[in-house]
């Protein structure tokens, strides 16, 4: 048996303030993706989503102290040598952040740059040849006049015209796992579905895997495999989307989706209500507790483990699919 592209094993991160304090932003998460799949991240601000991510591909700024375990094809990333993990990160890991504007520089023409990239991790290759691959890659992309578009700069491009070529960018080495931090959220909501269905055609085309993070659930809802929804620094429901749509098991899936439960069970169809708990001011118990429209006394006692709920694993002490709750008042 082949390991899994990615697999993380209680990852947890902890940052210190200003004045000393620690706290943990990242509390135990756990995770795997295969190839060819695409596993959706999702949670509010804050919830650890891109931390999560950085952490492995050593992005995190120094102070951060990172522990567990995520591994890439079965090789351990964290605490690999900075040499070793930049000749992954880029290479056989591509990434696609936000704000294409600020990954690229103003200056250097669009195709240059990513040549660079390829000639990076390829010291054999002739600029040439490099920027041959870069049309290649616009045309993949759907980017119209790929020989003429890779001399122009940044800003002769669109915004989703940009996020293409940032894919284009990230697909540069082919790599075997891209990671896609809120890739869509600066698009209009065109452009932005444009960009998914690139990005659910490639996946197809090239078998690669994908992490979509998103504050949106509508954004993964058509094309991850499977989600992981996160709050306060850990994983707090996981499964197949299907039925993390149609048998949501934690309240604050139901209310991303837009259902808040109630406790006489009929539901209401509006968003959660208050903000995400900061990382040096978690409430002990569930950190959703203070929102949770369903919450008990226990909830605000005994934080829940991840456990599996009727169709997916969710950390709650009162399931929304199970009739039974974990603890007993
Ligand atoms: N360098 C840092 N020092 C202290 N805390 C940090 C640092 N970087 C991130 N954090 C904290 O870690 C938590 C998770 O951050 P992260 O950037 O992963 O959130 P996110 O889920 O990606 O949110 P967003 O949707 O806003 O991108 C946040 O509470 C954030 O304040
Ligand atoms: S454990 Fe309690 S507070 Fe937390 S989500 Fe479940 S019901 Fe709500
Ligand atoms: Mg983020």
């Amino acid at each position: 048996m082949t390991a899994p592209l990615l697999e993380m094993t209680d990852l947890r991160i902890e940052f210190t303030d200003a004045d000393g304090n620690r706290a943990e932003a990242l509390r135990g998460v756990d995770l795997s993706v295969d190839s060819g799949e695409v596993l959706g991240i999702v949670g509010e601000s804050g919830s650890g989503k891109s931390i999560a991510m950085m952490a492995f591909l050593q992005l995190l700024p120094r102070g951060a102290r990172v522990t567990g375990s995520a591994k890439f094809r079965g090789e351990e990333l964290i605490g690999m040598s900075s040499a070793r993990i930049r000749k992954i990160r880029g290479k056989a890991i591509g990434c696609i952040f936000q704000d294409p504007l600020s990954a690229f520089n103003p200056v250097l023409r669009l195709g240059d740059q990513i040549a660079e990239a390829i000639l990076l991790h390829d010291r054999s290759m002739s600029r040439r040849t490099a920027l041959k691959e870069v049309e290649r890659l616009f045309e993949l992309v759907a980017i119209p006049q790929p020989a003429k578009r890779i001399r122009q700069y940044p800003h002769e491009f669109s915004g989703g015209m940009r996020q293409r070529a940032m894919i284009a960018m990230a697909l540069a080495n082919r790599p075997e796992l891209v990671i896609a931090d809120e890739p869509t959220t600066a698009l209009d909501v065109t452009v932005q579905a444009q960009i998914l269905d690139l990005l659910g055609d490639l996946r197809k085309e090239l078998g690669i895997g994908l992490v979509m993070i998103t504050h949106d659930l509508g954004v993964v809802a058509g094309i991850a495999d499977r989600i992981a929804v996160m709050y306060g620094g850990r994983i707090v429901e996981r499964g197949p989307t299907d039925p993390l749509f149609y048998n949501t098991a934690h309240p604050y899936t139901a209310g991303l989706i837009g259902a808040v439960p109630t406790l006489d069970g009929t539901g209401a169809l509006r968003q959660i209500e208050g903000t995400p708990p900061s990382i040096f001011n978690r409430p002990p118990g569930c950190s959703f507790a203070p929102r949770c429209t369903v919450a008990q006394p226990v909830c605000h006692q005994t934080d829940p483990a991840l456990r599996v709920t009727g169709a997916t694993d969710s950390a709650c002490h009162f399931p929304l699919t199970t009739v039974t709750p974990e603890v007993a008042e």
